[in-house]
């Protein structure tokens, strides 16, 4: 039931501050994340790992990128991404130490499923599955699982599983980071536990987000950019965008616009930007800079740290201060909700996109 909703999706994206605290329940106690959440022998198998290799399609392997630059950074061993329909085709070499996680909402995905059993052919430590739907072919056939429990998700724009997953994976990472000495786990579960409230406070931008979803209903084109954890956010953003929208998004990590991208720039491409503060933070502005010199139109997701000169070029919206680390999943919800606003006003069908079903269960 959408109840006052006029769309699932947006009902879905309004959830998410419930939908965090309710990832969260039972999960941690005194700031301390709780190991057999992930089974009950979670804790011999996290102590083997020296690596970790996720698989996942679209939207959650967006979330598994996200999970990459986290464990690199807080855990310090290394994290491998790929999407499924490559990885289950390709010739993949498993390095000793390895955990296998599988990222899913509805855990039928066919080429993520097949994938794992691949996968099962070689010497990983152990699969875990990180899913929304517990029962699923995917949790039935991993070793460990944890679901990210929020609810059922309707809208094929995949939105609160998302976000539900990157909560799931930041205590994936807690736990692995603590045997490899991660310090303050106590303040990243802090963290976590003002991420619902931040995330209210987030959609109470709704107003002047739909104001500027107006700029792109006549655009067939579209870029996003971001830098660090904000890149697939960014990379998230667009496939929102061109799911419901029909247009033409992408994504580039700021760093690579000299080298092509830059070219695509001018006043009928609009440049979504998302900018948290971050050590990076400095660098992207001068990656904005260059895109307003070439007349291009910029949209900006920041906070009160970013130094931008205002001018008819600039659209910005400025979020509250968030946790650096934290920060991929605060951002993610401003890019919904400026998807779902440009769909309404193009007339789309926010909730079936054509040629898309929600769960892709044949290759
Ligand atoms: O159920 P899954 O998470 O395995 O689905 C993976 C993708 O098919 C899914 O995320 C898809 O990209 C969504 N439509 C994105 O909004």
């Amino acid at each position: 039931d959408k109840g006052e909703y006029r769309h699932y999706m947006l009902k879905e994206i309004y959830e998410q501050p419930q939908v965090i605290r309710n990832v969260l329940e039972g999960r941690i106690h005194h700031g301390h994340v709780l190991e057999q959440v992930f089974g009950s022998d979670a804790s011999a198998v996290f102590d083997q790992v020296k690596a970790v290799q996720i698989v996942a399609c679209g939207t959650s392997y967006n979330a598994g990128v996200v999970a990459r630059y986290w464990i690199e950074k807080l855990v310090g061993i290394p994290c491998m991404v790929e999407v499924a329909s490559e990885f289950r085709y390709r010739k993949t070499v498993c390095m000793p130490g390895t955990l296998f996680i599988t990222l899913s909402q509805s855990g039928e995905t066919a080429d993520t499923l097949s994938a794992l059993r691949e996968a099962k052919e070689q010497d990983y430590v152990a699969f875990l599955s990180i899913c929304n739907v517990a029962g699923s072919s995917l949790v039935r056939e991993s070793d460990l699982a944890i679901m990210t429990n929020a609810g059922p998700e309707i809208g094929v724009a995949s939105t609160k599983a998302f976000t539900s997953q990157l909560v799931v994976l930041m205590l994936t990472t807690l736990v692995l980071g603590r045997r490899y000495g991660l310090e303050g786990e106590a303040d990243f579960v802090a963290q976590l536990e003002q991420l619902a409230g931040l995330t209210e406070q987030v959609l109470t931008l709704d107003s002047q987000i739909q104001k500027m979803a107006e700029h792109f209903v006549d655009k067939h084109h579209a870029l996003f950019l971001g830098r660090g954890t904000i890149y697939p956010v960014a990379v998230e953003g667009a496939l929102k965008l061109k799911e419901i929208s029909y247009i033409h998004a992408e994504a580039y990590p700021a760093g690579e616009l000299k080298h092509g991208p830059l070219a695509l720039v001018d006043e009928d491409m609009p440049v979504v930007a998302v900018a948290p503060n971050n050590s990076l933070l400095e660098k992207l502005q001068a990656n904005l800079e260059e895109v307003r010199a070439r007349g291009g139109k910029l949209f900006l997701f920041a906070d009160s740290k970013a130094q931008v000169k205002p001018g008819d070029d600039l659209e910005l919206i400025t979020l509250p201060d968030v946790p650096t680390v934290m920060a991929p999943i605060i951002y993610s919800i401003p890019l919904q909700l400026l998807a779902y606003y440009v769909a309404v006003l193009k007339g789309t069908d926010v909730d079936q996109p054509r040629n898309l079903a929600k769960s892709v269960t044949v290759e």
